[in-house]
């Protein structure tokens, strides 16, 4: 533990008078250029340069982190836990198409790349690292993981019940993966389909919403304890809840929420109990399923204690496909008419979908995800009738595909001239297999934006970000936003977006793609 409290030296030194590393932080003066819009009465633009100056404080020392998941036995859960004990030590196993290397595969975090500049000694050259290299960054293997669950599966029995990864790989990391077992959790069957209760037999006894607060922030500070862990990232991976009710005096404020709890109100939900639990310890909480647990009353908690937040719901196969399909077609001003997806999955998490309330959640966080993309290109749509393409989502339970999910999407497109065009896509997704890289990047960046503090020319001492982590977007189905501004679905603008602010934090500008350096030579 000592040794990873010391501060890391980072990969990428920036060679500008704005930027200096001393004292375990990474300090960076920046210039943010935007374009503010007038609209004049005569129709025109009047389009203004504005540069704000930003500074940036980011602690380089990585600590040695906990990760505690809700329904940790889960696919999720336990398909993430053996990947990390495999790629931890380098494991490889036999599958039918030959020899496989544990990997980091689809994490934006582990596997892919950022184009850092042009090479200085060939302008012709570009130059690509790691995006881990972008800051100093956990590296999944640290991760000290635990978590809860309802179902008292140890993770070994837990990963043998998903029938996600390869046997020979599961043979590998039994013996590890039986030793962790979920801590009790709090169950409240009305949330979660009633097809889960024969998975309860692991669950904090009683009916009182305070108690079951107080044992869960508990359970966090034994486990930072026990492990001698600086932080906690707490994230909910458990089964979809239907949305609870916002009901006035009940979770509307933060001071209502905590009552309510103290009352145990019906509408109080399982995962905003856990949500209050991490912001009362002053531990980020990620919400990786659709359900409304960021009710006012958590916002506002989360706010005063200027504890993290993000969510909703891991973007891991069909709406992140969309996400890049609709982006291209409205761009390239192609006009979507109806988009028709089909989902059909035979795991645990269509199963407990396949009751109404928890699909109607689902429905809610998939229906969103093109409306900014649409919302952008006036040409195409109407916006004084707030014009849309008609948009439809049905899932479907089908126990023989198990975690394989079948994702099936048509676009009908208008083109030129009263032209039609149709795109059909069928997409198998390997749920638990898209999703748990998902989990890696929303902890590892969850947890360097906890690092970062800002100032402007307003303000006289540096403050945290944002309670609401909007830069999570990319890997998130209905990204939560601070109160009032836009939400960005597109995936191209998510990536941008992450990319321009990580720099930022190290003081560089935005990768301009004029490119000029190609052009006027
Ligand atoms: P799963 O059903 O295999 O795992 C959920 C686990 O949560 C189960 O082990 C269950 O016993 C446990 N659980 C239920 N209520 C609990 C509670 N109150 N406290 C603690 N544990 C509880 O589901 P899977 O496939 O791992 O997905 C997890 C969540 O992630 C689901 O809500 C799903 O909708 C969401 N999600 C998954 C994606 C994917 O796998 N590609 C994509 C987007 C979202």
């Amino acid at each position: 533990a000592a040794q990873q409290q010391q501060a890391t030296a980072p990969k990428i030194v920036v060679a500008a008078p704005n930027v200096t590393v001393a004292n375990g932080t990474i300090h960076s003066k920046y210039d943010y250029s935007t374009t503010k819009v007038h609209k004049l009465p005569n129709g025109q633009y009047r389009a203004e340069p504005v540069t704000k100056t930003y500074e940036f404080a980011t602690s380089s020392t990585v600590p040695r982190l906990g990760v505690m998941l809700v329904g940790w036995g889960g696919n999720n859960g336990s398909t993430l836990t053996a990947s990390i004990i495999a790629n931890r030590q380098s494991l490889a196993w036999e599958t039918r198409e030959g020899v496989q290397q544990a990997n980091y595969y689809g994490s934006l975090v582990m596997a892919s790349t950022v184009k850092l500049g042009v090479d200085a000694d060939d302008e012709t050259k570009e130059v690509f690292v790691p995006l881990h290299d972008m800051l100093p960054m956990v590296h999944p293997n640290d991760f000290v993981l635990g978590g809860w669950d309802i179902s008292g599966h140890n993770l070994a029995d837990a990963m043998d019940r998903a029938r996600v990864l390869d046997p020979d790989l599961r043979r590998q990391v039994r013996d590890e993966m039986r030793a962790l077992k979920p801590l009790p959790s709090v169950y409240y069957p009305d949330f979660i389909a009633a097809n889960q209760e024969d998975r309860a037999d692991n669950v904090i006894p009683g009916a009182d919403k305070q108690a079951h607060l107080e044992q869960v922030r508990r359970d966090m500070r034994e486990f930072k304890a026990a492990h001698g862990l600086d932080k906690l990232v707490i994230l909910w991976t458990a089964n979809t809840e239907r949305f609870a009710e916002v009901q006035t005096g009940v979770n509307d404020t933060a001071d209502n929420i905590l009552a309510a709890i103290r009352r145990s109100e019906a509408e109080i939900a399982p995962s905003t109990v856990f949500a209050v639990a991490s912001i009362l310890e002053g531990h980020t909480f990620i919400n990786g399923s659709p359900q409304n647990t960021f009710v006012p009353g958590v916002l506002e908690l989360a706010e005063r204690h200027r504890v993290h937040l993000g969510g909703d719901d891991f973007k891991s196969g069909q709406t992140k496909v969309k996400s890049v399909i609709v982006d291209f077609l409205v761009n390239a001003g192609i006009k979507p008419l109806s988009i028709a997806s089909y989902n059909h999955l035979g795991n645990n998490d269509g199963k407990n979908l396949s009751e109404h309330k928890q699909f109607r959640s689902k429905e809610i966080s998939k229906s969103s995800v093109v409306d900014d993309m649409v919302a952008a290109n006036h040409i195409l749509y109407d916006a004084k009738t707030n014009e849309h393409p008609d948009h439809v989502v049905v899932i479907k339970y089908v126990p023989a595909v198990g975690d394989s999910k079948r994702a099936l999407d048509e676009y009908y497109n208008e083109i030129f001239m009263g032209g039609r065009n149709t795109l059909s896509m069928f997409n198998t997704c390997e749920d638990s297999l898209l999703a748990s890289p998902l989990i890696i990047d929303l902890v590892v960046l969850g947890e360097l934006l906890s690092r970062v503090t800002f100032k402007t020319e307003a303000m006289r001492e540096f403050d945290s970000l944002h309670a609401v982590l909007s830069p999570l977007s990319y890997m998130l189905k209905a990204p939560l936003v601070p109160q009032g501004t836009p939400v960005i679905n597109s995936l191209p603008r998510q990536r941008a977006g992450l990319e321009a602010f990580l720099r930022a934090l190290v003081g560089l500008p935005v990768n301009n793609e004029a490119n000029l350096e190609w052009k006027c030579f």
